[in-house]
């Protein structure tokens, strides 16, 4: 049985440019999705997969994300004393537990593998997972849930991909495949945002991986690539040389939240799919399209 994965790192450092102005001065991972943040969709995600500790990678100006998993002490007397017990229960489901979240800071957003790499010490040497809180992924159980049942049977490094159109590989990191058995490929590369027409699959990583520890050291060794950033991705590929490394096709939907349309997208699903409102939104949905 492989060393149990108990702590997820979710990096919410970056500057969200890509909704500014939205996100001037609110966090991109605090945006409402219909009727909760992005990030707590992505939260119960890692919970439901048995997660123990989080670890936040957080930046300047993203405090009230820290506020946002707190004991909001006021709201919740005051929701009390009205007798408001359904919101209340809503907004108590979103505190944290007691000692099951960290932050640390990332003082500049030098990309998703320096990201990662600030969270070394918090994680230690141990197995952990990695959530892109601005994708958020549907399913039946969740993407986590899904990929940590296979860990418990390979074991080593594994990442979440889906497929995507043909002619839309060069927006995605894509794996390249060497072979496969059911939802597990096992990996003979990856390349970021490849030239349209070289990619080597149109599997796409979605934002969700099991990593090891080894991949800290590899990133504090690592330059920046692509965009003057350092890359997850580098390291992810040099470590695949040394160690298991498999893709996991995950069954669900994804909603990358990171830009405008993907928002309105997510949004929009999110709410037809609500338990209480679901059926209103479709009707109110189908009455502003007119
Ligand atoms: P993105 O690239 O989607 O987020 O990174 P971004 O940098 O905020 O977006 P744009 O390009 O400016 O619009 C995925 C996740 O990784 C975090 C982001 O906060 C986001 O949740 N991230 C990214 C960091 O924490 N640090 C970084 O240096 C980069």
């Amino acid at each position: 049985m492989p060393t149990p994965v108990r702590k997820a790192v979710l990096p919410v450092a970056g500057f969200g440019t890509r909704v500014l102005p939205a996100t001037k001065a609110i966090p991109k991972e605090l945006l409402p999705v219909f009727d909760r943040p992005a990030i707590q969709y992505v939260v119960d995600e890692a919970r439901e997969a048995g997660i123990e500790h989080i670890v936040f990678v957080t930046g300047r100006g993203k405090q009230a994300i820290e506020d946002y998993f707190d004991h909001a002490f006021e709201l919740e007397a005051s929701l009390k004393a009205k007798g408001k017990d359904q919101i209340l229960a809503d907004v108590e489901g979103s505190r944290l537990p007691a000692g099951g979240a960290s932050f640390t800071r990332q003082q500049t957003p030098s990309g998703l593998g320096h990201a990662v790499w600030c969270a070394r010490d918090i994680v230690g040497h141990e197995p952990f997972a990695v959530l892109l809180p601005d994708v958020i992924v549907k399913g039946e159980p969740g993407c986590l849930k899904q990929m940590l049942a296979a860990y418990d049977d390979v074991g080593g490094n594994i990442i979440a991909v889906e497929q995507v159109p043909e002619d839309q590989t060069h927006k995605y990191g894509i794996i390249a495949p060497e072979s496969r058995d059911g939802a597990l490929i096992k990996m003979k590369g990856m390349v970021e945002k490849p030239a349209q027409g070289t990619a080597p699959s149109n599997l796409s990583i979605t934002g969700r991986y099991v990593l090891q520890p080894e991949i800290f050291e590899l990133l504090a060794e690592q330059g920046a690539g692509a965009g003057g950033e350092i890359q997850l991705t580098d390291s992810m590929a040099t470590l695949m040389g040394q160690q298991s490394f498999y893709a996991y096709e995950y069954q669900g939907q994804s909603y990358d939240c990171g830009d405008k349309i993907g928002y309105l997208r997510a949004v929009a699903a999110h709410a037809v799919a609500h338990a209480d409102l679901g059926d209103k939104a479709r009707e109110t949905l189908l009455d502003v399209l007119g």
